[in-house]
């Protein structure tokens, strides 16, 4: 989800102005998506880089954050999607990780539907965090005994349980991944859009699918073989 600042920019309203509508095409998306039948929805709402960012704007994204989880919490409930997290997320101020907590044990019953919130992520940041977990793992097995490959060592990082996705979307024209799903991108589709993601509303979304459906369409075909 990319250009809430440019968003405001050009309409001379201050960057929480966008980071505000972009809050609000988020619950629009959530909705769209549910409505669609996709079944897990992975959301870039804040990286690792972002700290950079000015004390006030990080504490406004926050204070964003917190309200979303606070009135989201009804609609995932209600359309029993289940809320997921991958990033360090022990790093983020104490109110948000106790929303956050209360929000995924609320709907961890819920297997059908899953909202994935990249909070205070970065892929490079996983990587390392997984060769840790997986060190600490195993550190009394006999490494000659346990080869390692994909599937296990995949179970060490955040998305774990995740499937890798099947389409990356990013907004705002930026032709760019900035370290977002990139282990589990490995074979994904990406999708780039000029518009800037309070403009990214669900017909764009939907035509972004559209697009993805009929390049799934052409890569089957040309698989077929010719008879
Ligand atoms: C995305 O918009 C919002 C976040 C994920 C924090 P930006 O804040 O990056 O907007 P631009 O890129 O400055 O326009
Ligand atoms: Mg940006």
């Amino acid at each position: 989800m990319d250009g809430n600042g440019r968003w405001a920019n050009r309409l001379g309203l201050p960057r929480n102005e966008g980071h505000k509508m972009g809050v609000q095409n988020v619950e629009k998306i959530v909705e769209k998506s549910g409505q669609l039948g996709i079944r897990y929805l992975t959301l870039y709402a804040f990286s690792a880089e972002n700290w950079k960012r000015p004390k006030e704007e990080v504490d406004a994204l926050m204070d964003l954050l917190e309200s979303f989880l606070l009135q989201q919490k009804k609609q995932l409930l209600k359309n029993k999607i289940r809320l997921h997290t991958i990033g360090r997320i022990q790093e983020l101020p104490k109110r948000v990780q106790d929303r956050l907590s209360e929000v995924k044990e609320e709907t961890a019953s819920f297997c059908q539907s899953h909202l994935i919130l990249a909070l205070n992520y970065g892929a490079r940041n996983e990587v390392i965090d997984a060769v840790e977990r997986y060190v600490a793992a195993t550190k009394n097995n006999d490494p000659t005994e346990h080869k390692l490959d994909w599937n296990t060592f995949s179970n060490y990082l955040d998305t774990a349980g995740i499937p890798d996705p099947e389409l990356v979307i990013r907004t705002s024209g930026e032709h760019r991944v900035s370290n977002f799903l990139l282990m589990q991108s490995a074979y994904s589709e990406y999708f780039f859009s000029p518009v800037c993601w309070p403009d990214f509303g669900p017909e764009l979304f939907e035509e972004a699918l559209n697009n993805y459906r009929n390049r799934e369409r052409r890569f089957r075909e040309n698989r077929r073989p010719s008879s």
